[in-house]
């Protein structure tokens, strides 16, 4: 395929049962990860790899919670565009391109998990944006099990997705974060309910996969993903972030820098947007940013 405009897409509904109570009045993705709301990160993910028009999918009672939460993140003050979308039930990801089908048009689409929370990783999704094949990334976890898995031929070579498998297959987990071209949207409209009742983001990499149309990219050490939609990874999520954070005086998930970064604003921008804010140590830091990263210097 093309390189092309890349449109990115956050899906940021479910049910998040597995996160009960915390997500009974509102959805696991506005559930604190330290310092800000879940989807942030994601946010912020799609924002560094390189993304300026970016819909979110949730349901019909959490959009206006999202609404609230990035209403100043209008293209004048950040750059960046951001529509919604709603998915009426959870029915399952790949969802996400039928929903999408008009937002994402003719252009490629990165899809993120609203609950996936990528260190690391923002240089790597930028490249494979820009190389415009259709890729997932895959990285070696100890619970495999909770995920889809790559399967490996006997060459080494991945020949299958399993979502969720019953016995072991590989350790290589696929993550929520996936580019494709937008063909996903045809093949999402002719997949069938899986057992479990959704349209699954398994079979989307699997039509392609058997069509020597996939590319699996392999995280090395380098980089963390992690997963908050348990109560325990939620705190193992906020633990690791805030020991980042205070040890190095940054922020992980901070959008705004993220747009900044990608001079998608000048500094005139930042600092418009940040006098907004309330005062408070988001706001301190991206005073900091502003103050120390001028012409995108890194500080
Ligand atoms: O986290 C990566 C994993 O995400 C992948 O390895 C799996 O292949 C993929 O199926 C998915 O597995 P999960 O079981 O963790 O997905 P979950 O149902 O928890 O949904 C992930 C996120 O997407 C979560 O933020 C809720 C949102 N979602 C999910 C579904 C099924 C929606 O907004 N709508 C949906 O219909």
């Amino acid at each position: 395929m093309d390189t092309k405009n890349t449109k990115g897409i956050l899906l940021a509904g479910g049910a998040g049962s597995r996160l009960y109570p915390l997500s009974k009045v509102y959805s696991k993705q506005l559930v604190a990860v330290y310092d800000k709301p879940m989807i942030y990160y994601p946010m912020a993910t799609l924002i560094n790899a390189g993304i300026k028009e970016i819909l979110i999918i949730a349901d019909s009672n959490t959009i206006p919670f999202y609404q609230k939460l990035f209403e100043n993140s209008t293209e004048n003050n950040l750059g960046i565009t951001i529509q919604y979308a709603v998915q009426e039930k959870p029915n399952g990801i790949a969802e996400a391109f039928i929903i999408g089908k008009d937002f994402i048009g003719k252009d490629n689409v990165a899809l993120i998990l609203g609950d996936n929370i990528f260190y690391g990783c923002d240089e790597i999704f930028r490249k494979e944006i820009e190389r415009g094949y259709n890729t997932i990334f895959a990285l070696y976890v100890k619970d495999p099990e909770q995920y889809g898995v790559v399967q490996f031929s006997a060459q080494n070579i991945a020949n299958k997705i399993i979502e969720k498998p019953m016995n072991f297959v590989s350790n290589y987990a696929v993550p929520g974060f996936y580019i494709y071209d937008s063909s996903v949207v045809e093949v999402a409209t002719k997949l069938k309910p899986s057992n479990r009742g959704e349209l699954e983001i398994t079979d989307i990499n699997n039509h392609y996969l058997q069509q020597f149309n996939l590319d699996i990219i392999l995280l090395n050490k380098g980089v963390t993903w992690l997963d908050s939609g348990t109560p325990d990874s939620l705190l193992a999520a906020s633990n690791f972030i805030a020991s980042i954070e205070q040890r190095h005086n940054i922020k992980v998930g901070c959008y705004e820098e993220a747009a900044y970064r990608m001079k998608f604003i000048a500094r005139k921008q930042l600092l418009d947007y940040t006098n907004t804010l309330p005062n408070c140590a988001y706001k301190d830091y991206l005073l900091f940013v502003s103050n120390n990263m001028q012409d995108n210097l890194d500080f």
